[in-house]
């Protein structure tokens, strides 16, 4: 069984073709093309809604073809059609809804509406083939949550943010101290040589017994700091700021998958692992902390790829056929969703 998955919901256009693993979990990624629009948005200091429609427009046939091309397979050969429907910006999610109800009517194919957070959700079943009951964190540009994920369809939001995002947090920051959208991976790599003991920066939500989340008061924290420091900032201070702003995120993302497992815990299912997805979870100081705290706890840690932690049409693809699988084919009316949570 093959699957086409398309993905715009933000500043990623990327279409993929997965293929069923028989007599296992996951799938086989036969083909996976990702196009960044980040330069186009780098000027604006985040990612402009109508840029981004336009973008996808611009590229998104050839994408297709490319994917398709690279997997060795013609549309004949498909067996579903999925595209991410939303959550996202309602431009771009429907560019990308919209090719793939297109491809779905002309071929003939069923189609499938893929939530781009269940597909961040279902990337380590691609990639590690984790079995259900299990946790997952999602951390992006535009979601923070904590998911209890009990099969496909069966979500139980355990925590999320109150206010930004994770990473919406870290580009914030980044853009405090210069670097260029997403600051993210940026940070990361300024964090890499500072002392994260310099800044002393408060932990939100850290002890509290629900596992949501709240950057917004660390944001504040970051800016009263540089505020402090003046305005000519030297690169040690960055790299301090950038390490003590960082350390200061992952210890709350710890804190709060540690309320998450307790929490969880009171059930009497049996848990199978923690999987993560989102850009954010392409961070290694967060992934080393997550390493850690599995091998405290012993349990499994399930984390994709760096590439396929970030926006892809793998997932949406994978995704899509785990639906399909169970039966859950959409009519080629579905609406665009700019807002649809797990
Ligand atoms: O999942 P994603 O590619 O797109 C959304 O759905 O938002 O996540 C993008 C976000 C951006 O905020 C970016 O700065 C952040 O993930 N990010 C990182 C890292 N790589 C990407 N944040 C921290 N450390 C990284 N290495
Ligand atoms: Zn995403």
């Amino acid at each position: 069984m093959r699957v086409i998955g398309i993905e715009s919901t933000c500043d990623e256009t990327a279409a993929a073709v997965v293929e069923e693993k028989l007599g296992g979990v996951g799938a086989e990624i036969l083909s996976n093309e990702v196009m960044s629009q980040i330069a186009r948005h780098a000027a604006y200091g985040g990612v402009v809604p109508e840029i981004a429609a336009r973008a996808h427009i611009e590229v998104l046939d050839r994408l297709i073809g490319r994917a398709l091309a690279d997997a060795r397979t013609e549309i004949g050969q498909l067996d579903a059609i999925a595209a991410a429907a939303g959550p996202g910006l309602i431009g771009g999610v429907l560019v990308g809804l919209t090719a793939g109800k297109a491809l779905a009517l002309a071929a003939k194919k069923p189609f499938i509406a893929v939530n781009h957070i269940e597909a961040h959700a279902l990337t380590a079943r691609l990639t590690e083939g984790l079995g259900f009951p299990y946790l997952a964190l999602i951390a992006s540009g535009g979601h923070t949550q904590i998911v209890a994920v009990r099969g496909v369809g069966d979500y139980q939001r355990i925590g999320a943010t109150m206010d930004d995002a994770a990473g919406e947090a870290f580009d914030k920051v980044g853009k405090m101290l210069g670097l260029p959208y997403p600051g993210g991976p940026e940070l990361e790599a300024l964090a890499r040589q500072g002392d994260a003991q310099r800044f002393d920066f408060p932990r939100p939500m850290i002890g509290r017994p629900e596992a949501d989340f709240s950057f917004s008061g660390l944001k504040t924290a970051a800016r009263q700091a540089l505020l402090r420091l003046g305005g000519a900032l030297s690169e040690v201070d960055r790299r301090d700021l950038a390490a003590s702003f960082q350390a200061a995120v992952v210890d709350v993302v710890i804190d709060r998958l540690r309320v998450a497992l307790r929490i969880f815990s009171k059930t009497d299912e049996r848990l199978q692992g923690l999987a993560i997805g989102g850009g954010v979870c392409a961070n290694m100081a967060l992934r080393e902390a997550l390493s850690r705290l599995c091998g405290e706890s012993g349990l499994r840690l399930a984390m994709p790829p760096p590439e396929l932690c970030a926006d892809n049409g793998a997932m949406i693809a994978f995704a899509g056929l785990e639906r399909f699988k169970l039966g859950f084919v959409d009519d080629l009316s579905f609406a665009p969703q700019p807002r649809w949570p797990l």
